[in-house]
């Protein structure tokens, strides 16, 4: 009864949520053919999603068991190409356990709350520009300045460089064909930072990944380089999204809206509540099947796409009391997995609730009047919101 790319038609797009609802009631796996060709697994119950995001067999690495698959050598690629091989995300133990456990550290909850100060400043300094337009964007005046700045005073971008270091991060977010021209000027800069902090060490990521480097633990210039702009990619555009939405979301539920205003302390809850209802990550970027696998009630052969959807179970009913409704006072709302499970369990979600979480109350807090300039249902849909959130202050 699945149309055979029904995931990518125009229609399911508008509101996924009825697909994985019968993809989840199949109580097996669903195969897809994607926009490439490819057969494309789709998995959207929670423990089913659990357990493909668990299993050993499920991975990225397919070059390395495919029959007939070989991996360039390193001579081969370019240094974009090179690079990109390099990141966290698309790899598989035993490289992946040695990179996380290389930079966690910087990531830990106790690290990340020395940034609280800093982000409430930046929160301050958005909000009261805000205060003084009469309208503003969401996107570009409130939620977009928020992560890249954040990334920057983390990673240890000196001052004076970090208009550069925005630009460059646009660029290298855009994913378009500038992307790869910013992405070598960006390495460039890098290693000139890289070696200033080797020279004299600052209370910074860029000083703290350059000692594991000495210390011959095994992270490579590539791999530094590689590790900062994954950062960019994987922290931008989806701490865009968490803030913009949760706004959205508030809007057009005034009785949440006025008990945040009454009650600034449930900003926690606006942050999970929507990355529940409406997590930045639809599906977690694709893995392979590594070998013929049984899961989730069915079978997958070998190397094909598997395509676990955090949006598919996140509104999972055996796990979540009325899942379709957003519900900032739900108390299931901490089963979601919003950022992920496992080994690839999102190394910045102490950073990103921080950022939303401090947003969202600042603005509960000084922006109380805060209502939609467009009509709810022109902003309905799911796509990501990059043509803007009107508001009136
Ligand atoms: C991984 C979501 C913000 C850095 C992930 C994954 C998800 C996710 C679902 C797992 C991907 C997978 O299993 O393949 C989110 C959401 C965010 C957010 C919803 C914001 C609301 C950030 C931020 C940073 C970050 C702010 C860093 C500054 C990373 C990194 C990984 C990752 C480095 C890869 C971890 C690994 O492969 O071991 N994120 N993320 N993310 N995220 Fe986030």
């Amino acid at each position: 009864e699945f149309g055979v790319s029904e995931l990518w038609d125009p229609v399911v797009r508008r509101d996924p949520h009825r697909f994985y609802d019968r993809v989840r009631a199949t109580g097996r796996p669903v195969l897809q053919i994607d926009p490439a060709g490819n057969r494309f697994w789709v998995i959207a119950g929670h423990a089913d999603v659990l357990e493909g995001l668990r299993h050993p067999a499920i991975g990225h690495e397919v070059h390395r068991r495919c029959p007939g698959g070989r991996q360039p050598a390193r001579h081969e690629l370019s240094e974009v190409a090179r690079i990109e091989a390099r990141q966290l995300i698309s790899l598989d133990p035993p490289d992946h356990t040695r990179l996380r456990g290389l930079v966690s550290g910087g990531f830990t909850a106790r690290a990340v709350a020395r940034l609280e100060p800093w982000i409430s400043q930046l929160a301050d300094r958005l909000v009261a520009r805000a205060r003084q337009q009469g309208r503003i964007d969401g996107i570009a005046d409130l939620a977009d300045p928020v992560p890249v700045n954040v990334i920057a005073e983390l990673v240890g971008i000196p001052e004076p460089d970090r208009p550069q270091f925005r630009a460059w991060s646009a660029a290298i977010v855009s994913a378009s064909i500038d992307s790869s021209a910013a992405t070598l000027a960006f390495a460039a800069y890098l290693d000139e930072l890289a070696a200033r902090r080797r020279a004299v060490p600052a209370d910074d990521l860029i000083s703290q990944l350059v000692a594991h480097e000495e210390q011959g633990d095994r992270l490579d210039r590539d791999e530094l380089v590689a590790l900062v702009q994954l950062l960019l990619i994987a922290g931008q555009e989806t701490t865009v999204d968490l803030i913009s939405n949760g706004i959205r979301l508030l809007l057009t539920h005034p009785d949440q809206w006025q008990a945040l205003r009454d009650d600034p302390l449930l900003a926690a809850a606006v942050v999970e509540e929507t990355l529940r209802f409406r997590g930045p990550v639809e599906i977690v970027p694709p893995r392979f099947s590594l070998e013929d696998v049984e899961i989730a009630g069915g079978r997958i052969p070998a190397f094909d796409r598997v395509g676990l959807s955090l949006w598919g179970a996140n509104r999972d009913p055996t796990v979540f009391d009325r899942p379709h409704v957003f519900d900032i006072h739900r108390t299931d709302v901490r089963k979601h997995i919003a950022f992920g499970h496992g080994i690839h369990f999102c190394l910045g979600a102490h950073l990103a609730r921080l950022e939303s979480r401090i947003m969202f109350e600042r603005i509960a807090q000084q922006l109380p009047n805060l209502r939609l300039a467009v009509e709810p249902d022109v902003l309905d849909g799911f796509r990501l919101h990059h043509d803007g959130l009107p508001l009136e202050v």
